[in-house]
């Protein structure tokens, strides 16, 4: 296969930039916190001069119950079409758990070869956290998960289901190229970044999937001279990762454990609220999809209470792979600044509703006090993305 370009910027028409955006508000609070992304968007494409071309489509509960189909061939196409998709949230308790979650994400995430599962941690100034006495300085890595393999796409079988006779098998894939793309990039970011790569795996139970990933990260490594790798179990991770997070720059990690230690990452900044993430199509052969790590919390759905944060935050991300940096920079920063003055992360104690806090985060972008949200000079993951990216393409 050919290299491919990593970016998929926007057609210039006339004289400005357009990006065709691909908009999933899905179930639950998905469809709140996206509008009040999207808010935030009509601020940063007035500020930054940019628009975007925003298509609807229309997937979750409502749509599977209503047409049958989780995700129709028309939707995938019509997703591929755009630059960048901004997804909400999909799960409702109209339907059983996991028809949804993996007919929808799952198959997208595999459908339009989104490799990479970006989650950064980052604690923003002010934020409270649950972890005492961290700090922001102390809290900033970004986690690396591999998005299409592992136990996701292993497969099983089950005989004897529902007697004590039972023998279910659950299998895991760990192909050298899906494991090969996730550590070239986890490596790609450490330079931009502290230049730390740590792989987070359980090598001495599962020694097949272990040594693989293993020898991938020694080889990638001879190529990074200037990165320093080390090596975590996942369980131990679990015990560094709120004690001393300022030991992570670049985690990279098996599609399962990423899911895993991403909401334990998610709690360490602020709580599920905060936590933003971007399946990344690294080839540029279909659109990246941007989505906040939480869920669809149906208890809360339609009442304003969901923090669009993390939306915003996705946005973000959203933003810098489509070559709008500065806009993505003004994004994160003011989200931090709203989300630093809030009295609680959720519900009803936040003191304002969702669509409040997308005005006042758009407002912030607006306004343009850029940095003001981050604590000073620390180089954003934005800027990082990009250049990662502009490598890539190379
Ligand atoms: C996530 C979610 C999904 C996953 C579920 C909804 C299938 O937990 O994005 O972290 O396991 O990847
Ligand atoms: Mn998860």
């Amino acid at each position: 296969m050919s290299e491919a370009v990593a970016v998929r910027p926007g057609a210039q028409a006339g004289g400005g930039r357009t990006h065709r955006l691909g908009v999933i508000g899905g179930d639950g609070i998905g469809p709140e916190v996206t509008r009040a992304a999207l808010t935030v968007l009509d601020a940063a494409e007035s500020r930054f001069g940019f628009t975007t071309e925003r298509t609807d489509v229309p997937l979750g509960a409502d749509n599977y119950l209503e047409t049958g189909e989780l995700l129709s061939d028309d939707a995938v196409g019509l997703l591929r079409e755009q630059d960048a998709i901004l997804f909400g949230a999909i799960g409702s308790p109209k339907v059983t758990p996991g028809i949804l979650e993996r007919g929808i994400i799952l198959a997208l995430r595999g459908a339009l070869r989104q490799a990479i599962n970006l989650r950064p941690v980052r604690l923003y100034p002010g934020v409270p956290t649950p972890i005492a006495g961290l700090t922001p300085e102390r809290c900033d890595m970004v986690i690396v998960r591999e998005n299409t393999e592992g136990s996701y796409v292993g497969g099983g079988n089950t005989v004897h289901r529902g007697t004590h006779a039972a023998v279910a098998t659950q299998g895991s894939v760990n192909t050298w190229y899906a494991v090969h793309r996730a550590v070239d990039f986890a490596f790609r970011l450490a330079e931009q970044r502290r230049g730390r790569v740590t792989l987070c795996h359980k090598t001495n139970v599962l020694v097949e999937a272990g040594a693989l990933w293993t020898d991938v990260v020694d080889e990638v490594a001879a190529r990074f001279p200037g990165v320093e790798h080390d090596y975590v179990h996942v369980d131990a991770m679990c015990m560094h990762l709120p004690v001393a997070p300022e030991r992570f720059d670049v985690v990279v990690t098996d599609n399962l454990f990423g899911d895993i230690i991403t909401d334990l990452g998610a709690v360490l900044q602020g709580g599920l609220g905060v936590a933003a993430s971007g399946n990344l199509n690294i080839e540029g052969s279909a659109p990246s999809m941007f989505e906040p790590v939480h869920g669809s919390a149906p208890d809360i759905a339609g009442r304003g209470w969901a923090n669009p944060a993390g939306a915003a935050l996705s946005l973000a991300l959203c933003l810098a792979s489509l070559g709008e940096g500065e806009a993505a920079a003004a994004v994160e920063s003011a989200t931090a600044a709203v989300l630093a003055d809030l009295p609680a992360l959720s519900g009803a104690q936040m003191g304002a509703s969702t669509a409040g806090l997308g005005e006042r985060i758009a407002a912030g972008v607006a306004q343009g006090a850029d940095g003001a949200g981050l604590g000073g000079a620390s180089t954003s993951l934005m800027t990082q993305l990009a250049a990662v990216q502009a490598g890539l393409a190379s």
